[in-house]
């Protein structure tokens, strides 16, 4: 039976050491959330980032737009808070509705402020291991790896899912830390064989049950980083979580796994941002 990978209470832990490196700054660092429109999801997201905000001392400004926002209006409302002093970091909760050029909105963010490191920058600096603002999501995976002491030096990591914000991001980190890596998209063909060779299993694709128990070696790390809504409200991941748990030998679950490590991060780089800017 896998060991959980308690992303709950690694979480907590973060939020703890950013509540305390803030409450020593002059003022605490503001964090904009721009929401556009009223997708659930998102909604849900923004919520627990400012249930987070508050947790840590760090002031959210909430932006709430309508659906049918014009994109200048957004893109004023990006130069604003560039330039506004109490604001530290700026997160634009994506995915935007359609009509609107998402690209062009998250590359109006500061590079300063980019705490999700979404901006090409940003970007581009994890690709040459100086990180600027660490992806949260991959930062997150890498802190739960080596908070139980899981060494990913010499280690066969498959990555399923290659987005910008998740996939790529994780793995190049994992590289980094000198893992072998592979990625795996929608185009892959045979899935389970690349999974089936993997000491370290990140799955970030966004379908339930895509990851079974016959994917995956006898001893692997499973981290799934899905977030799939189900029929009664609750969320799941990626992985068959009952059946995996018997293969692997530890395990994230979906919620409480890396979910709370993301928006933890995210605090983290937003007291950051602070340092840097006051
Ligand atoms: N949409 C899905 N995940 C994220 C995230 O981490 N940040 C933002 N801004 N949007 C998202």
């Amino acid at each position: 039976m896998a060991i959980l990978l308690d992303g709950k209470a690694l979480a907590k832990k973060i939020r703890i050491k950013v509540k305390s490196k803030v409450s020593k700054m002059p003022s605490p660092p503001g964090l904009a959330v721009v929401i556009v429109g009223d997708d659930p999801a998102s909604r849900f997201y923004v919520d627990n980032k400012k249930k987070d905000c508050v947790k840590c001392g760090i002031v959210s400004h909430e932006f709430a737009l309508p659906e049918n926002v014009c994109e200048d209006k957004l893109m004023t409302l990006i130069h604003e808070l560039n330039h506004r002093h109490d604001i530290h970091g700026i997160l634009v909760q994506t995915p935007l509705p359609h009509g609107l050029n998402t690209q062009k909105i998250i590359q109006a963010i500061s590079s300063n402020k980019d705490v999700d490191a979404f901006h090409m920058l940003n970007a581009g600096r994890v690709l040459y291991g100086e990180y600027g603002f660490v992806p949260c999501t991959p930062e997150g995976v890498i802190t739960m790896l080596d908070h139980y002491n899981i060494d990913i030096k010499g280690k066969h990591a498959v990555v399923v899912g290659a987005s910008n914000i998740v996939g790529k991001p994780m793995a190049m980190m994992l590289l980094h830390h000198h893992a072998t890596v592979t990625v795996c998209h929608i185009h892959t063909v045979d899935l389970a064989s690349f999974t089936r060779m993997a000491d370290i299993l990140v799955c970030a694709v966004g379908k339930i049950n895509l990851i079974t128990a016959d994917m995956v070696k006898p001893g692997a790390v499973v981290i799934d980083v899905g977030i799939n809504p189900k029929s009664d409200g609750t969320i799941c991941g990626d992985v068959d979580f009952e059946a995996v748990s018997q293969v692997a030998s530890y395990i994230s679950p979906v919620p409480g796994g890396v979910g709370p490590m993301t928006r933890a991060i995210l605090m983290q780089n937003t007291a950051n941002a602070a340092d840097m800017l006051n």
